[in-house]
């Protein structure tokens, strides 16, 4: 079996490139990205033995994908995807981001591939105690042009169900170290500024409220539970380690980092609510995630230990 990964050289794309060679099932994989975000440093050192063949390309455009045969699996990664940066920048966003998953879409139709959608968490933008995938409408309100186009891009997915095989994942907020990481979410960032000496600003209204979370190593469990059962049903999926709030992620930073400043802020973005996430109903199809997000932090800290 075959595998395409767009958006390679990002911060969940890297890791799945880099650990491929887990899945026993998949014998090559074609690896894209258009770099934009300048991180070749995904593609150093790569293991010869995973099979893999990157191209530069710009996906926005329709048929940049067209000349790859015989691909079985999508992992499509390839998004603008700063949350926070995203107000100001909401033409670029929605048109790179939509088109991309339109070149995806058309891509899949044509070579009956099997998609991997990476939709967020960040959907849930009103509070309430626990959120599902059936929760009412008044409870998908995303809070930043990010949030808002996964929205757009899962309905797209929906209209187009009866043409694709497809799993739209709503991830929580990537922890873990990989070629690509960047450090711009809650865990990464904390774990950077405390490895520097930095404060670490937190959003005054998120410190004591849950938020989602996801471990790099439970999204890879993911693709692999995914592609060795054949499991796509074109639905919606949370999938997540745990829900933590920022105090119970801080005092984790404190057990390997002692001291730490930690300085509240305001935000703009208000998506900061409380809220627990269920991941019930992957787990009733058999898929546990209870990666302890500790070690990712401990990683992460001990990455950037000597600097
Ligand atoms: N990281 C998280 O916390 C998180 C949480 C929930 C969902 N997601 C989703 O998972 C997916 C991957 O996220 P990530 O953290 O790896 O993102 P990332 O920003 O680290 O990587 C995205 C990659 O896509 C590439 N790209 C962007 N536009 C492209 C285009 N037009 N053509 C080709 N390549 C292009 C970029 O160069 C980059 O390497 C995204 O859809 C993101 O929204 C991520």
């Amino acid at each position: 079996m075959n595998l395409l990964i767009t958006g390679c050289c990002g911060h969940i794309g890297s890791y799945v490139t880099e650990n491929i060679h887990k899945i026993k099932k998949i014998k090559k994989t074609i690896l894209v990205d258009n770099i934009k975000s300048n991180r070749f440093c995904s593609l150093f050192n790569l293991k010869k033995k995973s099979n893999l063949k990157f191209y530069l390309r710009d996906i926005d455009k329709l048929n940049s994908l067209n000349d790859f045969k015989k691909i079985d699996y999508v992992i499509h990664c390839a998004s603008m995807t700063n949350a926070e940066k995203s107000f100001g920048k909401e033409k670029q966003m929605y048109k790179n981001n939509i088109d991309c998953l339109k070149t995806v879409i058309k891509f899949c139709k044509k070579s009956k591939a099997k998609l991997f959608h990476l939709s967020s968490t960040s959907v849930y933008g009103k509070q309430a105690n626990l959120v599902d995938e059936n929760c009412e409408k008044k409870y998908l309100k995303p809070q930043s042009p990010y949030a808002d186009i996964k929205l757009i891009e899962e309905r797209m997915l929906i209209k187009e169900r009866k043409n694709l095989r497809y799993n739209t994942f709503r991830f929580g907020t990537i922890s873990g170290i990989s070629k690509g990481i960047r450090f711009h979410t809650a865990v990464n960032k904390f774990c950077l500024n405390a490895a520097i000496n930095e404060n670490i600003y937190v959003y005054k209204t998120a410190l004591n409220q849950y938020r989602p979370y996801l471990s790099l190593k439970d999204a890879f469990k993911t693709f692999k539970f995914c592609i060795e059962k054949d499991f796509f049903k074109n639905d919606v999926y949370n999938i997540l380690s745990g829900n933590f709030t920022v105090n119970q992620i801080l005092k984790r930073i404190r057990k390997h980092k002692k001291n730490i400043k930690v300085k509240l802020v305001k935000t703009e973005i208000m998506n900061q609510l409380s809220y627990h996430v269920s991941k019930k109903k992957i787990q009733r199809e058999g898929l546990n995630l209870n990666y302890d997000i500790e070690n990712d932090i401990k990683d992460t800290l001990k990455l950037l230990g000597n600097i």
